[in-house]
């Protein structure tokens, strides 16, 4: 089986096609994320930043932004869309293990990452890791759709898996074992975004109950 990195080393002149395909509806929801986090002159991280598209969309919050992912190729089109813009710099490195200390950003995105990443519990530790305490995390990825549409599941999963080697991933329940607590939920039919806050230390209990129905919004 082709590694991740390099399915993404040849995609990388195709990929930004899928927002054509997508109908302008994940550039749609790149921009809701970034305004939910309060990104203003912070030191925010793009996770597999991809062709930079959320990256762009941070930086004209007149912050700092490292946009980060092991592509080279994904990197190549990133530098062209955000030539010029001096408050973003782009990083080739491993989501799974980040060159960061500790308590580092304000902000962590990753929108259409977590579901490509080898290992998702890894990457998502790493990302709490380098948030600072109070600081947000946005992320987009694909989930198993509920009700009738779970029916159409199998031939939109197929595509993704097969066409930009992305699958349904579960974030929320990983999400619960570290420290963050949910501010919005959207339910995208097929995927999901979350908005999430990193706080001292959750007490399991008394949110547990939260977590199913916390801010679900459509
Ligand atoms: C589906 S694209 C998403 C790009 C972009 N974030 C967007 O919103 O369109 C997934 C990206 O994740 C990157 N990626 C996957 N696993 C990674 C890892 N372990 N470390 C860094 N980047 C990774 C790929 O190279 C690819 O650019």
């Amino acid at each position: 089986m082709l590694k991740t990195r390099t399915i993404y080393e040849f995609l990388a002149p195709f990929y930004d096609l899928d927002d054509v395909m997508c109908l302008g509806a994940k550039q749609h929801w790149r921009k809701k994320i970034v305004k939910e986090l309060d990104v203003e002159g912070k030191l925010a991280l793009d996770l597999a930043t991809g062709t930079g598209r959320t990256a762009k969309i941070l930086s004209k919050k007149n912050g700092r932004v490292i946009g980060a992912d092991f592509s080279r190729n994904m990197l190549k089109i990133a530098r062209i869309r955000n030539r010029g813009r001096d408050n973003l710099a782009l990083i080739q490195c491993n989501a799974e293990h980040l060159p960061f200390r500790d308590e580092t950003f304000d902000v962590v995105t990753c929108t259409c990452g977590m579901d490509t990443v080898d290992d998702l519990e890894g990457t998502l530790s790493d990302a709490v890791r380098v948030l600072k305490l109070g600081g947000k995390i946005g992320m987009m990825y694909f989930t198993e759709p509920e009700g009738w549409l779970r029916y159409l599941d199998p031939i939109i999963k197929k595509f993704y898996e097969v066409v930009w080697h992305a699958g349904n991933v579960d974030v929320l329940s990983i999400s619960k074992k570290h420290s963050l607590e949910m501010i919005r939920r959207y339910d995208l039919l097929f995927a999901e975004a979350l908005v999430m806050e990193k706080c001292r230390e959750r007490d399991s209990n008394a949110r547990s109950s939260d977590y199913e129905s916390d801010a679900l919004t459509n």
